[in-house]
C-alpha cells in the first residue's frame, strides 16, 4: 500500500502512521521528522530547514521534494510506504505522481484527517515527543505509561518548539492557504478518504484500518 496522510496541525498523522506503519509493515516516512533530526544534527539541510520551520512557515519545494525521492528510492519502500505530512503543496503531489509513475506505481489512497481547528490549540500545547524515536503523545488525552519518559524508547519526552500559541496559528493558516487544496486535487483522483479526527486514537485507526482492507 502506498498511502498518503494530510490534515492539519496536530490532526494526529504522527500518531496514526505509527499505528498504520505497525500493521502493515510499511515505512513510516514523516517529512517533519526529518527536517528534526536533521536539526538536530545541525546538517546544511537542518539549517536551512531551521528558519522556516520555527516560524511555522513551509520549507521551499526545491529543498522538501528530492528529500523525498531518495527517501522512495530506498529498498524498504518496495512494497509500499506511509508519508505524513508529504505532500503539503500541489507541487509536491504533482512530483510524486511523476515519481510514482516512472515505476508504474500510484498512491493507493490519501487519507484526511479532519479536525476542526477549536480541536488543535489544546492537541498541540499538550503534546510532548520523543526526540529519538518520534512518538507523540499527549499529557491530558495520550500520556505515557510513565511520566516524562518514551513508551517505546525510554527517553525524555519534550515539547516541540514551533507548538507555542502564537506558531501553531500560523501553521494552521499556511495549512489552509497551501496544504488544503490537496484535498480537490485527490478527490478528482478519487484517491481521498475523509476520516472524522475528533474520534478517539482508537476509533480513528479502526476506521482507516477498515478503509485500507477495503482497498487491499
Ligand atoms: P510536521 O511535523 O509534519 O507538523 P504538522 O503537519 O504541523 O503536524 P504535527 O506533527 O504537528 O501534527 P500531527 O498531525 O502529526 O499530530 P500528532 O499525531 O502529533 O511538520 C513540521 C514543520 O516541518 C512544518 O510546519 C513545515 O515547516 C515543515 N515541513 C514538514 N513537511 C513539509 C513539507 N512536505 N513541505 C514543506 N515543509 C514541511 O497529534 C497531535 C497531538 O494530539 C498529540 O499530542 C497526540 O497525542 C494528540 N492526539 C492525536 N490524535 C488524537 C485524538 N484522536 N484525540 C485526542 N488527541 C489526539
Ligand atoms: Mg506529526
Ligand atoms: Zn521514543
Amino acid at each position: 500500500m502506498r498511502i498518503i496522510l494530510l490534515g492539519p496541525p496536530g490532526a494526529g498523522k504522527g500518531t496514526q502512521a505509527k499505528l498504520v506503519s505497525e500493521k502493515y509493515s510499511i515505512p513510516h516516512i514523516s517529512t517533519g521528522d526529518i527536517f528534526r533530526k536533521n536539526i538536530s544534527e545541525k546538517t546544511p539541510l537542518g539549517v536551512k530547514a531551521k528558519g522556516y520551520i520555527d516560524k511555522g512557515l513551509l520549507v521551499p519545494d526545491e529543498l522538501t521534494i528530492d528529500i523525498v525521492k531518495d527517501r522512495l528510492a530506498k529498498d524498504d519502500c518496495i512494497s509500499g510506504f506511509l508519508l505524513d505530512g508529504f505532500p503539503r503543496t500541489v507541487k509536491q503531489a504533482e512530483a510524486l505522481e511523476d515519481f510514482l509513475r516512472n515505476d508504474n506505481q500510484t498512491v493507493d489512497t490519501a487519507l484526511l484527517i479532519d479536525v476542526p481547528s477549536e480541536f488543535i490549540l489544546e492537541r498541540m500545547t499538550g503534546r510532548r515527543v520523543c526526540p529519538s524515536c518520534g512518538a507523540s503523545y499527549h499529557m491530558k488525552f495520550n500520556p505515557p505509561k510513565i511520566e516524562g519518559k518514551c513508551d517505546d524508547c525510554g527517553n525524555d519526552v519534550i515539547q516541540r518548539k514551533d507548538d507555542t500559541e502564537e506558531t501553531v496559528k500560523d501553521r494552521i493558516d499556511v495549512y489552509e492557504k497551501q496544504t488544503q487544496p490537496l484535498a480537490d486535487y485527490y478527490k478528482a483522483k478519487d484517491q481521498l478518504f475523509v476520516v472524522d479526527g475528533t474520534q478517539s486514537i482508537g476509533d480513528v485507526f479502526k476506521t482507516i484500518s477498515e478503509h485500507i482492507g477495503s482497498r487491499k
